[in-house]
């Protein structure tokens, strides 16, 4: 069951350029991929992925605006309100799994790919060096891991589609599991679907409830935060609204 708390925030560790992770004790039990609702008293409430399981859960934010700056500023012993786990989270495949997580995008898949474990490979894409998440935390986790960077500071030269394409030439997956930009997914999806390989990936829209209630997350008749934020290919492919357009906290459509 879902329910509103106010928890202490017990460790904070930086992870990368303004990229900050926030643990906090939470019993309720949570899957690999879901997300909770974090509201920072004063300024807002947001949606951030469980980037850690088990009973001292974490959130890992990038600062992008005024509640992920606000969020990110916050220290050890303070509280924040903490709703969820919403969504369906992903469901862990069979076989050799392709795990890839686009900048803050690491947060949603680095449980997946840790209760994967061997069974993973992982690509991190990130723009530069200084911005790559859980390197080691994947290293210690995963078969084999590679990073790419936009500017070649560490790693491969390209982004994180260019360089999944480049690990499936060398061997068959049977899956592949990704967070990260839309634009990222989309073109993932596009191989995927040229290598015959099924996928699920995690999408992020604009939310407010979190919960299934207000339609401020929908895409194509889906409620990311109800029946996603992880959707299968197979349902992505029928929905032309991904890649192309987002809404904004009007609910107007916008293209991405
Ligand atoms: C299911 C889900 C999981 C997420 N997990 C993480 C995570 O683990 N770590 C993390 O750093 N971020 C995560 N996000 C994105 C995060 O919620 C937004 O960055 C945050 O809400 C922006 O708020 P702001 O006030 O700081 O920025 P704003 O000033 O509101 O906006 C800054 C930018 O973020 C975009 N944005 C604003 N609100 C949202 C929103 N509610 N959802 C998506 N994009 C938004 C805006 O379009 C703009 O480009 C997740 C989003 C979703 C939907
Ligand atoms: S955020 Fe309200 S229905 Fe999804």
């Amino acid at each position: 069951m879902s329910r509103f708390q106010m928890l202490e925030v017990s460790s904070i560790t930086e992870e990368a350029l303004d990229t900050t992770t926030l643990r906090f004790d939470m019993a309720e039990v949570a899957r690999p991929g879901q997300f909770v609702m974090v509201w920072v008293p004063g300024v807002d409430e947001i949606p951030m992925s469980l980037s850690y399981m088990g009973d001292v859960k974490g959130v890992t934010v990038k600062a992008v605006g005024e509640a992920t700056r606000a969020l990110a500023a916050v220290s050890v012993g303070e509280l924040v309100g903490v709703r969820g786990p919403y969504g369906n989270g992903f469901d862990l495949p069979e076989g050799r799994v392709l795990v890839v997580g686009g900048g803050v995008g690491m947060a949603a898949v680095m449980p997946a790919a840790e209760s994967l474990g061997t069974k993973a490979d992982m690509v991190i894409g990130a723009r530069s060096a200084k911005d790559v998440t859980f390197l080691s935390r994947a290293e210690a986790a995963c078969s084999r891991v590679e990073v790419s960077t936009d500017d070649g500071s560490m790693g491969f030269h390209g982004n994180a589609v260019q360089l999944s394409g480049e690990l499936m030439d060398e061997g068959r997956y049977d899956a592949v599991l990704a967070c990260g930009p839309e634009v990222m997914l989309y073109f993932l999806l596009n191989l995927c679907r040229e290598r015959g390989v099924p996928c699920q990936l995690s999408l992020e829209r604009y939310m407010k409830c979190g919960a299934g209630l207000c339609g401020s997350c929908v895409i194509n008749g889906r409620r990311v935060c109800a029946e996603g934020p992880v959707f299968h290919g197979d349902e992505l492919v029928t929905m032309n609204e991904f890649g192309r357009y987002r809404r904004d906290p009007s609910g107007r459509r916008m293209p991405i």
